[in-house]
């Protein structure tokens, strides 16, 4: 029998894929195996009997890698599988970032009570909430993967014209794309270009705070930022200059963080992005697919 230790409510739906040889519990104290969602494991200690950890998702910034290799623990994450759901919040990110869906609803909301007013009223209090189509607008994808890719191919349907950025990108993946989007050579492109800038990159050493003064001084005056990936990657108080400045017009994010919260121009959901049945579903479906196959089998898969 394997024990595997679950760190979050994992989808029942998608864990049910674990066959009679495997126990899969919140509970377990010597696993072979970890399943997690985002909960962190920076501050864990990893026991001796642990052979894998699987990400239900696909950032594994919660997971510590370099502890993981001294120890020869194989890391497991599931890309793609919640990349739906991620796109269409981004693109309800895209929609937030421009109308002034939410601050509108809210003053709708203090209309009640106005009885036969309230039409009036609303003619009169709208010009307060007017914001930009996105259609014929351009945006800057950065970082063509899964996520990415969606997110292109959904605003280009939505009437937006698409700039693309992946120095990584597959030779597959850019012939799919090549005839829906411009392939921006550089990010500086993409600054230079865009009026919508979505990132979905993981984050790592090299893409950690890219969103900071020098890049904004490089973008659109009027920019409008989203990050569903990773709150890290952008530099908060350099977003918030931004914002307050005029220079970017709206920072749509994932990831609230403290000192962004209230700030005029920052729109914060909770880590919202993955949060539907369907993708819970399918990351916990993979995982423990990924994690049964290297157990019985030693076959290692998106590790
Ligand atoms: C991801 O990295 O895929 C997301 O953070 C998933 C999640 O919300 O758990």
């Amino acid at each position: 029998m394997y024990e595997i230790k679950c760190l979050n409510k994992i989808s029942e739906v998608g864990t049910s894929r674990f066959d009679e040889n495997y126990h899969c519990s919140e509970s377990v104290e010597n696993p072979d195996a970890v399943l997690v969602r985002s909960a962190s494991m920076h501050d864990m200690e990893l026991p001796k009997s642990l052979l894998a950890i699987a990400r239900a998702g696909a950032g594994v910034n919660n997971i510590p890698l370099d502890k993981c290799s001294e120890q020869g623990i194989v890391v497991f994450n599931t890309p793609g599988a919640n990349a739906n759901a991620v796109k269409e919040l981004v693109l309800a990110g895209l929609l937030l970032s421009s109308r002034k869906i939410v601050p509108a609803i809210e003053w709708a909301k203090t209309l009640k009570g106005k009885g036969d007013e309230v039409g009036k009223l609303v003619e009169k209090g709208k010009g307060a909430f007017v914001g930009p189509e996105i259609g014929g607008k351009t945006l800057g994808v950065v970082g063509l993967g899964a996520i990415g890719i969606l997110v292109a191919n959904a605003a280009r349907s939505l009437g937006m014209e698409v700039y693309g950025y992946d120095p990584y990108l597959s030779v597959d993946a850019a012939w799919g794309l090549s005839r829906s989007i411009r392939h921006a050579r550089t990010l500086d492109e993409i600054y230079a270009s865009c009026d919508y800038i979505t990132v979905h990159v993981p984050l790592t050493p090299d893409t950690k705070g890219m969103i900071n003064k020098e890049s904004i001084a490089k973008m659109k005056d009027g920019v409008r930022l989203l990050n569903f990936a990773r709150g890290d990657l952008a530099v908060s108080s350099d977003v918030i200059s931004a914002l307050e400045s005029g220079k970017a017009a709206a920072y749509v994010t994932d990831f609230p963080s403290d000192d962004m919260l209230g700030v005029d121009g920052v729109i914060a959901i909770p880590h919202l992005g993955a949060s539907t049945p369907e993708s819970e579903d399918n990351c916990a479906r993979m995982a423990a697919g990924e994690l049964m196959e290297y157990l019985q089998n030693g076959n290692i898969k998106n590790s």
